[in-house]
């Protein structure tokens, strides 16, 4: 695979999301064509990102967080499997009896699970045999694509955009997790040989100030979205400075320099005691080699560029470097007033940023209900919002609006940060 696997530039976003047209303004005939079509480049492109690991490399699982290649092949297939064909092709016969408790992820209204710290211990099924797995279900997918009629394909189509979205969510998980595998291994090997880190095109200090006023927030209209990013609403923004440019390792190795890692008075509480308990002295994937630090990457271990974007720092790494700044992390609405103002550069396709907004439902918010409901709703409190996207993330899941989440401790992802400067 080459740099293509992972988005090597940093377009400006539109806030409509391309893919299938929605059911009234399309006829039946478009729907099918642009639902059968979108169903195989989601799934072809599961497939391309899992192609240059072997059958050893998809079944390591490196930490309880992570998931082995093939289990995110299989669990965004059983996806499909339960939400789908079962309620919606009555002549459809599972695969497998048992493979929705072994591919089940969370979803406590959809029955038993497998234990997810416990995903790395299945030798079986093996990686071929999910390879029919994939097919078995996407033979009854296309066919039900093909033969449901025009008012069974409209139900059908707004819950396809969610199994599409959920398939590429994992699509970048798939990279993160197998990353970090690697970086277990002595021999740091390379994903794909020709991965180069994404070009940057903002560098050095530069500041978009936004005014005080009140900004529309979250999705509005019709394109798909996931629930957690409505209802739309408004919001009291700034006035606040908000950085164009993503900080650097440049300036991250200056928060090292000053003794960062060793400094109490700059971190939260929890995440001084994480520095401490983990060891940490550097981002996520830095590793000190013969007196200089290189970067375990996709393209294995590469040398540190100064001027490319601090990557695989927690949360509480991001607020001490912000506070060692005398500066702040934005809110999840200033960075989205800013975004949409069109004044962050690489606000997507390099790293997820982190704010300092806790990840909770906007007002009114309502689940599903359902095993869906069990989506986005029921992770909100204890996490942080990220904005943006990042390297991994795949072609047409980025939006303006959209809204990533993560525990405060975590790195693994491909995550960096912005600053806010509020003049105090
Ligand atoms: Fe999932």
């Amino acid at each position: 695979m080459t740099q293509s696997a992972s988005r090597a530039s940093a377009p400006s976003i539109p806030e409509g999301q391309s893919g299938a047209p929605r059911p009234a303004e399309a006829s039946a005939g478009e729907l099918r064509r642009a639902l059968t079509g979108r169903y195989r480049a989601v799934r072809d492109e599961t497939e391309r990102r899992a192609a240059p690991l072997s059958a050893e490399d998809q079944m390591v699982q490196s930490m309880p967080d992570a998931s082995p290649a093939k289990w995110h092949r299989a669990h965004t297939t059983w996806f499909f499997e339960q939400f789908v064909l079962g309620p919606h092709d009555p002549g459809y016969q599972p695969f497998h009896p048992d493979y929705a408790f072994l591919f089940n992820s969370y979803y406590v209204s959809a029955g038993p699970r497998h234990t997810r710290a416990e995903r790395g211990l299945l030798t079986r099924p093996g990686a071929a045999e999910i390879t029919a797995y994939r097919s078995h279900v996407d033979a009854a997918m296309i066919a039900l694509l093909e033969q449901a009629d025009d008012a069974t394909l409209s139900t059908l189509a707004p819950l396809l955009e969610v199994g599409f979205n959920h398939e590429q969510q994992h699509q970048e998980l798939l990279l993160t997790d197998i990353l970090h595998a690697f970086a277990q291994n002595p021999l740091a090997p390379a994903y794909d040989p020709a991965w180069r880190a994404p070009t940057i095109t903002s560098h050095g200090e530069d500041w978009a100030q936004l005014p005080e006023g009140i900004h529309s927030i979250g999705h509005h209209g019709d394109g798909f979205h996931f629930d957690n990013e409505t209802p739309g609403h408004r919001a009291l923004v700034g006035p606040v400075k908000i950085a164009r440019h993503l900080v650097s390792n440049a300036e991250w190795l200056e928060f090292i320099a000053d003794g960062g890692y060793r400094t109490a008075t700059l971190w939260l509480m929890d995440g001084f005691a994480t520095v401490q308990r983990e060891g940490w002295e550097a981002p996520g994937h830095w590793r000190a080699v013969d007196g200089e630090w290189r970067i375990m990457t996709l393209g294995g271990l590469q040398p540190l560029e100064a001027t490319a974007p601090v990557c695989h720092v927690s949360y509480y790494e991001a607020d001490a470097f912000a506070r060692w700044r005398g500066l702040h992390l934005p809110t999840e609405f200033e960075w989205e007033v800013a975004a949409r103002a069109g004044v962050l550069d690489d606000a997507f396709g390099a790293v997820w940023q982190w704010t300092r907004s806790a990840y909770a439902p906007y007002p009114g918010y309502r689940a599903a209900p359902g095993a869906l409901g069990e989506y986005n709703g029921k992770f909100m409190v204890n996490q942080l919002v990220l904005r943006g996207s990042s390297l991994a993330t795949p072609q047409g899941h980025s939006r303006l609006s959209y809204r990533n989440f993560f525990y405060p401790q975590h790195r693994w992802q491909f995550t960096g940060l912005r600053l806010a400067d509020y003049g105090a």
